[in-house]
């Protein structure tokens, strides 16, 4: 199949490029470059020695939208592209609701104005919100605390709406856990820019001497250590987690929960990182940052069963990966 990947220079996007690629897909990605490098196409062709094709547009502009599906036939649309920090989205909300919105409608109505019947969407577990973890797909979702939550509940309702009065467009919404690690070639990663939020490039952020030490914000949850449990996911499990949803896409809309089902608490997770790379993460325990939940983890029994798609990678593998990705990575 011919793929449209917007957000394809993107830290999830350029490791799904991969695995599109690995699989046998063509690739045509569209990225504004707001949060990404092109130097990242080269390094995708680089790994898989397949040629792929960049434009870069804006996908939330509508005249851009429909140039591209004109000048391109496209078997399907993989919709990374999107403004992702939740902090900055409550600075920002009007940028978040426009770019993230505007982004879905306008590419869903070139999918139907141009016979592109397969849709994937990239949510998030925030649309659970604080709900009873293990999170299944069919929870009643509850309401998000920023303009980054509630872009990604809109952007579900808005697909599945449009799916629901258009029997030619079917959609696959994926909520992501907490993606972390790097292709193992240590080619693309995730490279944030400004201060890190997220504890994984906080952690190698340490590690490479830039901060002095990890603040774990609390230890007072009910967890088996008191520290926040998240479902950290390899991305490049989640990667090969689309091409499978992709390539599953029959009708209607089906959501999926990519993640491994596993909880791992903050203070897991710094050891696994230490232990798996040699090297120590002097840390703090601080105040509970505000807004977080105490335990995030998936119920992945829909994904395996339909989509024959499981994690596969543990832990260890995803720390080695960031840390190579982080050592080898030069801005
Ligand atoms: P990223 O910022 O690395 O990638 C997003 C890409 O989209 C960037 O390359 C950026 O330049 C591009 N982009 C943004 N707005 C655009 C526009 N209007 N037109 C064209 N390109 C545009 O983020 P990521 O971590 O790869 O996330 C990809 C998607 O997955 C996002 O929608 C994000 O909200 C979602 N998601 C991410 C996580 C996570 O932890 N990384 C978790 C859940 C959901
Ligand atoms: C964050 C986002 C969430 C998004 C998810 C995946 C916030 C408030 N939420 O959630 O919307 O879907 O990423 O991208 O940003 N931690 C520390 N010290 C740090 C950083 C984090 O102790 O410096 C802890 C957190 O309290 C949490 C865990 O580490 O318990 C994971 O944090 P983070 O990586 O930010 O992910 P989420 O909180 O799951």
């Amino acid at each position: 199949m011919n793929i449209l990947v917007t957000g394809g220079t993107g830290y999830i996007g350029s490791h799904t490029c991969v695995s599109l690629l690995e699989a046998g897909h063509s690739v045509v990605i569209a990225d504004n470059l707001s949060n990404s490098r092109k130097e990242t196409v080269n390094k995708i062709k680089e790994i898989t020695n397949r040629d792929v094709l960049f434009h870069e547009i804006d996908v939330s502009n509508k005249d851009q939208v429909k140039k591209l599906f004109s000048n391109n036939k496209f078997d399907g649309v993989i919709h990374f592209a999107g403004y992702k920090a939740v902090g900055e989205s409550l600075d920002l909300p009007i940028s978040y609701y426009s770019n993230n919105l505007f982004s879905t409608i306008f590419l869903a109505e070139a999918c139907i104005n141009y016979g592109v019947r397969r849709f994937v969407f990239s949510s998030s577990a925030t649309v659970y919100g604080d709900n009873q973890a293990p999170f299944k797909e069919t929870m009643k979702l509850l309401p998000t605390t920023n303009p980054y939550g509630s872009t990604k509940e809109m952007s579900e309702r808005i697909l599945t709406d449009v799916a629901k009065a258009n029997s030619s467009f079917s959609v696959s919404i994926l909520r992501y856990f907490n993606p972390i690690g790097a292709h193992q070639s240590g080619l693309i990663g995730e490279i944030p820019k400004g201060h890190p939020n997220n504890l994984m490039p906080y952690i190698t952020n340490v590690a490479k001497g830039k901060f002095d030490k990890l603040f774990v914000f609390g230890n007072d949850y009910s967890t088996l250590d008191g520290t926040g449990v998240r479902d950290y996911i390899h991305v490049m499990d989640l990667a090969e987690g689309h091409v499978k949803a992709l390539e599953s896409i029959d009708s209607g809309v089906e959501v999926f929960n990519l993640g491994t089902g596993q909880g791992t608490s903050v203070l897991q997770l710094l050891k696994a990182f230490e232990q798996a790379n040699g090297l120590e993460i002097p840390y703090e325990i601080v105040e509970r940052r505000p807004g977080d939940i105490a335990t995030c983890f998936a119920d992945t029994t829909k994904a395996e069963k339909h989509l024959c798609w499981k994690a596969k990678r543990g832990i260890f593998e995803m720390c080695r990966d960031a840390w190579r990705f982080e050592t080898q990575y030069t801005d």
